[in-house]
């Protein structure tokens, strides 16, 4: 293990006063009241109090590593990002796993998406892609999202998670049968971090010195292979090793074996996406590779572990929101919510200050901003005026927007995503089913019918049993009679 950072000198209060005593409080005779007077121990006690912030609302459990991102294929008729502007340019990077739906302390080999939340530290600010193991997700509108959630956390009578709540909203959530089928299979548990893919998930916008417009897709595929666990060895390790994904990374990290990823994109010129098959816009989709083949751009490595778990890890923020000029955002409404959602997330949960902490903070150019104050404000601005335009220098804007707009139509209103030729909530979770060789559907079926035993009510079993016969008739059929099986 290596630790870094050890002080010398004497202990000192936070005040930095020596200490003369770390084992006794300060009383009135031998043996008599503690004194008010006795700072330390109410320094020491206050202090302790106040160590917790929020833990993420989802996501909470997880391990950072920092890399290199290098770039291995020329891209620069798709984007003008700088990062992306050279083969063999490399780029710093901050990558924080997680799962999504354990608290802090929770055990790290379940059956969950896991979070891949990547943050590049560019010249022209950081960049972060915020995504999942999984190239799609539950819902594919953010209004939804925060009762999603209610469901997989815990139940606000039972304290536990319920599979009533779980499968009562993704039977009344049809568009979740494709990740549902997904994270049942066996991509569901991950060996380690080390062993899985990662992906955007959402399409992006990339746009090039021309103002010429492309949606994008990110992989990240893992260069140690993908190794899973089945249920019965997660229930096995969770017990045994709670914190097995954490204790992977770090260790293989020390060792010198640093984790890699071979990183691709999918693009599609902006002329096709009203006419594709499925809507490019819609998260529950993928856009299969033979549609969209995927095009190597680059590398990326981890090779140093963070020093200070709650400083690097904890208090990293990501944001869906944290674009650099040539990379933008797509109309997907799951990403448009997310927008939002982070950066009030880091706001409540590390403070308005929370751009500015080491992890966070640009490394490869400078946050020039006339934002100021607040707790745990610096002072890094020293003097400099604190609004533009102003007549004293300092930064200005550039008139130049990081991302093209698009051509919009219509009337305004709480209108469903738009369904294209091929879209349906079912097509691409049939499609997945049957690409499985029989050992995986059995396992499949077998997971999916293990959670659904917990079901107590008859109708919410019925109807999300219906959305996989939908999918595929003999899933459904297998399922149904899985369930009975074990219901007795
Ligand atoms: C509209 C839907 C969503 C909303 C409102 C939402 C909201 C949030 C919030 C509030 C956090 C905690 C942030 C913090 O406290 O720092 C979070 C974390 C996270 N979310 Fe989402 N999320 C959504 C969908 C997604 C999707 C679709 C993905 C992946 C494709 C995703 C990936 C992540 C990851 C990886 C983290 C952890 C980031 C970290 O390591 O700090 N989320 N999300």
């Amino acid at each position: 293990m290596t630790v870094q950072g050890e002080a010398t000198g004497p202990l000192t209060t936070e005040s930095g006063a020596p200490v003369a005593d770390n084992q006794n409080s300060e009383t009135a005779g031998v043996g008599g009241p503690v004194l008010v007077q006795d700072q330390l121990l109410l320094e020491k006690l206050a202090h302790f109090n106040r160590e917790r912030i929020p833990e993420r609302v989802v996501h909470a459990r997880g391990a950072g590593a920092y890399g290199t991102f290098t770039v291995t294929a020329d891209v620069t008729k798709y984007t003008r990002a700088k990062f992306l502007s050279q083969v063999g340019k490399e780029t710093e990077v901050f990558l924080r796993f997680s799962t999504v739906a354990g608290n802090l302390g929770a055990a790290d080999a379940v059956r969950d998406p896991r979070g891949f939340a990547l943050k590049f530290y560019t010249e022209d600010g950081n960049y972060d892609l915020v995504g999942n193991n999984t190239p799609v997700f539950f819902i594919r509108d953010a209004i939804k999202f925060p009762d999603f959630i209610h469901t997989q956390k815990r139940d606000p009578y039972t304290g536990s998670q319920e599979a009533d709540n779980v499968f009562d909203f993704w039977g009344l959530s049809p568009e979740s049968t494709h990740q549902v089928t997904w994270l049942f299979g066996d991509r569901g548990i991950p060996a380690s971090y080390r062993h899985m893919d990662g992906f955007g998930s959402h399409t992006f916008q990339w746009n090039n010195e021309a103002g010429e417009v492309f949606w994008v897709k990110y992989h990240f595929k893992t260069d140690q292979g993908i190794k899973c666990l089945t249920q019965e060895e997660a229930n096995k390790l969770a017990g045994e090793d709670p914190d097995s994904h954490q204790r992977d990374l770090r260790e293989s990290i020390e060792r010198g074996d640093y984790p890699s990823w071979t990183v691709g994109v999918q693009i599609m010129p902006a002329s096709e996406a009203a006419t594709y098959r499925f809507n490019p816009f819609d998260l529950t989709k993928v856009w299969p590779h033979a549609d969209y083949p995927v095009i190597e751009i680059g590398k990326l490595e981890l090779n140093r572990n963070p020093q200070n778990i709650f400083a690097e890890v904890e208090q990293s923020i990501f944001s869906p929101a944290h674009f650099v000029p040539g990379i933008g955002p797509s109309p997907d409404k799951m990403l448009q919510g997310r927008l939002f959602g982070y950066g009030d997330a880091h706001r409540y949960r590390v403070g308005v200050n929370a751009d500015q902490l080491p992890v966070n903070r640009p490394h490869a150019t400078e946050a020039r901003t006339h934002g100021r104050d607040g707790f745990l404000y610096d002072g890094r601005h020293n003097g400099a005026k604190n609004y533009e335009p102003n007549s004293f220098g300092g930064p200005a804007q550039t008139n130049r927007p990081l991302w093209q707009p698009i051509p919009v139509s219509g009337e305004t209103g709480e209108a469903d995503t738009p369904r294209h030729a091929e879209d349906n909530d079912f097509v691409q979770a049939g499609n997945l089913y049957r690409l499985m060789s029989e050992d995986e559907k059995e396992r499949l079926v077998g997971n999916l019918a293990g959670a659904m035993s917990g079901v107590t009510r008859d109708d919410i079993l019925e109807r999300a049993i219906s959305n996989f016969r939908q999918a595929d008739e003999d899933f459904g059929k297998r399922l149904e009679a899985a369930v009975q099986a074990l219901r007795g």
